[in-house]
């Protein structure tokens, strides 16, 4: 059994702590030990981060990218080692956590990239005799607090982009899946960033969460997690104002309208809703499908749902690993129950798996849900889709929107102009249209309303990193 450690300061540290074991949902046995560390630890890191701070904001957006090139590459080097590590600690199929190492990397090679693009400006002067610019810096020491269900690529969705723009950073992985971020540390270590630049805590968020957050050298949280977590964040950054990026929940709407191509629409659900077991803030919760085409989707969708294997993403061969826990798994045997109870039915699935000790849950379709249901109004993360009968554009629209999330939703039509004029009425921050999966690192991913503040990825993904510093200058 490995002990892992904290990375702070360039050092790795309490190996002699108390620990914290991280458990394999697939078989609950336990894949190591992390340190339980504290306040006094996370303000070490702070500390590294606000000293290192002073150099490596100084350093040039070509400097910065270089290490950060080479970390790209330490992290394709080790794709193997990391897809596995990911697999054990959170479930995650080998085949898509070899694409989220994937993944994470592109976010490294992009702000690496994205970094030599903060330009400042130069406006044109109302006056005789003035030169009126802006002038790009770096926020100052961030904090970065990132989920289990993607380990490495939400962190490197926040350290790319703090990084190039010239900031550093503390992390505080979930303490579900903080394995695959210390491997990462190793690999910071080997690129060579120098001492500070990047640093890893582990142990309870309430902890390092309060400490972060009380902390007024960290100038900047950026946070991936639930709306509920996310509130409390907005309200303790109050005190010393803090800039907040949050990545909250999401409740998706998936619409098939009548002029849909059903295998499209298909494979659109089946990427959408079962990536990672259901458990992704971008998943269909829901799905409306026009009554013209509702029984050929429902078929059609239920028989591509049937041939899923379940079991240890250790097995190349399977498609939906276990969930994270049994908190998870009562979650969402609840949706279901409360869906059936209330009128739907079960077309696939609709119940726990037994494989071992793990902890498993067949992947379900459900017909004849209504708006009612608790699973049409809150994140299941889980593998299950209920499948709502809409008659027209508005009401699916409606239905869409009659939520307090706004992160993402999905729309499968072949009409360009009904396309059009549906997805401008959605309030979403992100909508596939014919398209299940819509994530990459040179777009804006983020939502509207209670789905969190500002965005990652993309040429904004730096721009939550960077003040802009207006400079009038006299020229007499
Ligand atoms: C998430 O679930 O928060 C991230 C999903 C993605 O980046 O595609």
């Amino acid at each position: 059994m490995t002990h892992y450690s904290m990375y702070i300061n360039g050092e790795w540290v309490g190996k002699d702590y108390e620990t914290k074991a991280v458990i394999n949902p697939a078989n609950q046995k336990e894949v190591g030990t992390v340190p339980n560390g504290g306040k006094d630890d996370t303000t070490r890191a702070i500390d590294a981060a606000h000293k290192a701070f002073q150099s490596w904001s100084r350093t040039t957006a070509y400097e910065r990218a270089d290490y950060l090139e080479k970390f790209y590459h330490l992290i394709l080097d080790h794709e193997e080692d990391l897809a596995k590590t990911m697999t054990i600690e959170m479930g995650k199929p080998i085949n898509e956590s070899r694409g989220e190492v994937n993944y994470a990397a592109s976010f490294i090679k992009w702000f690496a990239e994205e970094g030599k693009r903060i330009y400042g400006e130069t406006i044109p002067a109302h006056v005789d005799g003035k030169r009126l610019q802006v002038w790009k810096k770096p926020v100052g020491v961030v904090a970065s607090i990132t989920p289990w269900n993607f380990p490495a690529a939400m962190l490197t969705r926040k350290m790319g982009p703090a990084l190039a723009a010239g900031c550093t950073i503390v992390i505080k992985p979930s303490s579900d899946s903080p394995i695959t971020a210390i491997k990462l540390m190793e690999l910071c270590e080997k690129a060579g960033f120098p001492k500070g630049v990047v640093n890893l805590v582990t142990g309870p968020s309430s902890e390092i969460g309060d400490t972060v957050m009380s902390d007024k050298r960290v100038r900047k949280v950026t946070f991936t997690g639930s709306t509920e977590v996310g509130k409390t964040l907005i309200r303790q950054s109050a005190d010393d104002v803090k800039n907040l990026s949050l990545e909250l929940g999401g409740h998706a709407p998936l619409i098939v309208l009548d002029d849909a191509n059903v295998g499209v629409a298909v494979k659109g659900v089946m990427a959408s809703k079962f990536r990672n077991a259901g458990q992704t803030c971008i998943c269909a919760n829901r799905v409306y499908v026009q009554s013209g085409i509702y029984d050929k989707f429902v078929e059609k969708f239920s028989e591509a749902v049937t041939k899923l294997k379940v079991g240890d993403g250790l097995n190349e061969e399977v498609d939906i690993g276990p969930l994270i826990n049994k908190a998870g798994l009562e979650k969402v045997q609840h949706h279901v129950d409360n869906a059936v109870n209330s009128g739907a039915s079960v077309v696939v699935g609709g119940k726990t798996r037994e494989e071992g000790e793990g902890v498993f849950y067949e992947p379900t379709v459900l017909k004849d849900v209504d708006p009612n249901m608790v699973i049409m109004n809150e994140e299941t993360f889980g593998p299950v889709a209920p499948v709502q009968k809409i008659e027209t554009d508005a009401e699916a629209v409606k239905l869409a929107n009659d939520t307090e999330y706004g992160l993402a939703a999905y729309v499968f039509t072949e009409n360009v102009a009904r396309g059009m004029q549906l997805i401008e009425q959605l309030e979403y921050g992100i909508v596939g249209w014919n398209d299940g999966g819509p994530s990459a690192a040179q777009v804006p991913f983020g939502g509207f309303k209670e789905s969190g503040i500002g965005r990652e990825g993309g040429h904004e993904g730096i721009e939550a990193f960077i003040e802009s510093q207006y400079v009038s200058i006299g020229m007499n």
